[in-house]
C-alpha cells in the first residue's frame, strides 16, 4: 500500500470576492488509480475545490501536494503541466468547430505557421482506440448529442496527457445508457492508471463505480469513506445532516375538464426527433410522467407545448384554448409554467441578477406595479425575492448578484422557484431536479406535489426514473417519437420493465385515443 497519496489538498480555504466562504479548511486526498467521488449539497463547495486544483481559483489558505511535493497551480495551463485535467459542469466547446478542432483548441500544433489539422484527427483517433471513446473527428460539434459532447470534453482532456481527470457532474445530462457507457470508459481509464475525481449528487453512481467518497457540507469536508463500507443512506445523512425520505405521497386526482388536451400530435422536422400521433390529457391535480431515453421526441413535445415549435399536425388545447400560432409569451399567458431542461439557455439570464431572474416572468403583475402599471414597486419585488431565496434555500448572499456566479444547482433552484411559485394551471417540468442535491430535490418534489394537490396539471419529463416513480400518477414511455406504454404508478411497475419500453424492446397496443382511468385500468 502506498503511503503518500498522489494528491493531497490540505486545509484549503477559498473566499470569493463577495465574501462567500466556498471552501472552509477543506482537505482532499487522491490515490493513484482510484475513482473518487465528491458529494455534497448544492453550494457545498465541490466545484470550487476542484477549480482550485485546476488553477481556476486562487486559494486564500492551504496547500496542494502532488507526489509529496508542494505545487503552486496558478492556471489551468499549469494544472495540465502537472497532469491534471478537468471536464466542466457546463460544456466549454466551440459549437462551430469540428470535433478534432475542439480537441486541439488552445493546444494546436503548427506546421510552418499553419495549424496542423491532421494532428488533431490523429490524436482523436488514438484516444478513441486506447480508451474506447469513439467519435468522428470530422463531425461538427453542434451536431453531436449531449452524450457525445461529453465524450468530446473527456477526449479533449486526455489529449493533454493528464493522469488526473476531474469530472464535474458528468452524468447530469446523460441518458442511463450513456451513463453506463461513460462508467465503462472511466473504469478503463482507471485500469490504465489514471486517477479520477467525479463530482456527483447521485448516490447510486457513487455506489456503482467509485472507490471512495469525500462528503462536503457548507464548504467543509466532512470525511472520506470507502464506498464498500458506507450505505447510500449514510452518505446522504452526512451530506445534509439528516435522513431524506423518498416516498410517494398519495394524492387524489380531481375531476373536471382536462387542463391539457393533446390530440394526434405529429411533427417531422429535419434535424430533430419526430413526434408521431401523440395523445394525452391531463386533468386538474394530475401528474403525468413521461419516461424515455433522451432524444426520443421529449424535446419536440415540450417545444410544441411551450410555443417554441409552431409547425405541427394535430391539436393542443390548454384550458380549452387552442395554442396554435401562439408565441412563447402568449402560451405562458395561459398560466403555463415551464422548467426547461437547459437552465442556462432557456431557463435564466445568467447576466441578470437573482432578483431580476426571479421576477422576469411576473414583473407585469399588478402586485409589482404602482400607478396603473407605470411604476415598478421595488420594495414588493425585494420582499418577494427574499421570500423565494429563503424558501427554496437558494445559497446566495443577496438577490443583487448575477445568476451566473451561483453554483449549478442553485441556478436550477432559481428557475424552479420562479416557475413553481407563479401558481400555474399547467406546469411543464423538464428534468426539474437535474443537478440538484437530494435535500433540494425533495423540496422541489414536494412543491410539485403541492401544486397538483391545489389543482394544477403537471407534465413531468424526466430521464431519472426515480423522479418519475416518486411523482407521477401515470407513467407514459416515449420511444422514437411515440408513446409505447402507459402504466399506473401504483407500485406494480418496475424500473426494468420501463427500461424495456424505453429501449423499444416492448410496446403496448395503443388505441388512438388512450382511454385511461375512464375506461378502466385494464386498458393499460
Ligand atoms: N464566482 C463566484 N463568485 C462568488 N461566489 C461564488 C462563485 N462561484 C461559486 N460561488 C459560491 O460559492 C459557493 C460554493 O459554490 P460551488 O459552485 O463550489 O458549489 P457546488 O458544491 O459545486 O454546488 P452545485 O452542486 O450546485 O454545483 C456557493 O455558495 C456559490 O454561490
Ligand atoms: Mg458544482
Amino acid at each position: 500500500m502506498e503511503t503518500t497519496p498522489l494528491l493531497d489538498m490540505q486545509a484549503i480555504t477559498k473566499i470569493y470576492d463577495n465574501g462567500v466562504v466556498a471552501n472552509d479548511n477543506a482537505s482532499f486526498s487522491l490515490r493513484k488509480g482510484e475513482i473518487h467521488a465528491i458529494a455534497g449539497e448544492n453550494g457545498a463547495g465541490k466545484t470550487t475545490l476542484m477549480k482550485v486544483l485546476y488553477g481556476l481559483e486562487k486559494v486564500d489558505e492551504g496547500r496542494v501536494m502532488l507526489h509529496g511535493n508542494e505545487v503552486n497551480i496558478t492556471s489551468p495551463h499549469k494544472a495540465i503541466e502537472h497532469g491534471i485535467g478537468m471536464v466542466h459542469q457546463h460544456f466549454m466547446l466551440v459549437d462551430s468547430l469540428s470535433v478534432a478542432e475542439n480537441v486541439m483548441l488552445g493546444a494546436e500544433v503548427t506546421k510552418r505557421g499553419f495549424i496542423d489539422k491532421s494532428h488533431g484527427i490523429q490524436k482523436t483517433e488514438a484516444i478513441a482506440k486506447t480508451y474506447g471513446l469513439y467519435i468522428n473527428p470530422l463531425a461538427k460539434t453542434q451536431t453531436l448529442s449531449v452524450g457525445l459532447k461529453q465524450r468530446l470534453e473527456i477526449i479533449k482532456v486526455l489529449a493533454r496527457d493528464v493522469s488526473i481527470v476531474i469530472l464535474d457532474e458528468p452524468t447530469a445530462v446523460l441518458t442511463p445508457q450513456e451513463t453506463v457507457e461513460l462508467f465503462n470508459q472511466l473504469k478503463r481509464l482507471r485500469n490504465e492508471g489514471h486517477s479520477i475525481v467525479i463530482i456527483t449528487h447521485k448516490l447510486k453512481e457513487i455506489k456503482t463505480i467509485c472507490d471512495r467518497v469525500t462528503v462536503m457540507r457548507h464548504g467543509k469536508t466532512i470525511g472520506t469513506y470507502d464506498v464498500a463500507t458506507i450505505t447510500e443512506a449514510e452518505i446522504s445523512k452526512r451530506m445534509i445532516g439528516a435522513e431524506v425520505r423518498v416516498e410517494r405521497v398519495e394524492r387524489s386526482i380531481q375531476g373536471g375538464k382536462p387542463i391539457l388536451e393533446i390530440t394526434n400530435l405529429t411533427r417531422h422536422h429535419p434535424g430533430e426527433p419526430s413526434l408521431h400521433d401523440v395523445n394525452l390529457s391531463i386533468r386538474p391535480g394530475e401528474i403525468i410522467g413521461v419516461a424515455g431515453v433522451e432524444g426520443n421526441g421529449q424535446r419536440t413535445l415540450i417545444d410544441i407545448l411551450t410555443g417554441y415549435a409552431s409547425s405541427y399536425e394535430g391539436r393542443v388545447l390548454i384550458n380549452g384554448v387552442d395554442i396554435r400560432g401562439r408565441s412563447i409569451k402568449a402560451v405562458r399567458e395561459l398560466a403555463v409554467s415551464h422548467i426547461p431542461e437547459d437552465r442556462m439557455i432557456k431557463g435564466s439570464n445568467p447576466f441578470g441578477t437573482i432578483g431580476e431572474n426571479l421576477v422576469s416572468t411576473t414583473i407585469n403583475k399588478p402586485a409589482f406595479n404602482r400607478a396603473k402599471g407605470w411604476l415598478i414597486n421595488g420594495r414588493k419585488i425585494r420582499q418577494y425575492t427574499q421570500r423565494l431565496l429563503k424558501s427554496y434555500r437558494i445559497k446566495a448572499d443577496n438577490t443583487d448578484v448575477p445568476v451566473r456566479v451561483l453554483s449549478g444547482g442553485n441556478i436550477q433552484k432559481v428557475v424552479c422557484a420562479r416557475e413553481l411559485d407563479s401558481q400555474p394551471s399547467l406546469l411543464i417540468a423538464d428534468q426539474p431536479s437535474r443537478g440538484i442535491d437530494v435535500g433540494s430535490m425533495e423540496f422541489i418534489h414536494r412543491q410539485i406535489e403541492t401544486l397538483a394537490s391545489n389543482g394544477s396539471a403537471v407534465l413531468l419529463v424526466s430521464a431519472d426514473l426515480r423522479e418519475i416513480f416518486r411523482l407521477a400518477d401515470t407513467i407514459y414511455v416515449i420511444y422514437n417519437g411515440a408513446f409505447v406504454g402507459a402504466f399506473n404508478n401504483d407500485g406494480s411497475v418496475r424500473e426494468d420493465t420501463l427500461g424495456e419500453y424505453m429501449l423499444g424492446i416492448k410496446r403496448q397496443a395503443f388505441a388512438k385515443e388512450v382511454a385511461r382511468r375512464d375506461a378502466g385500468n385494464a386498458a393499460l
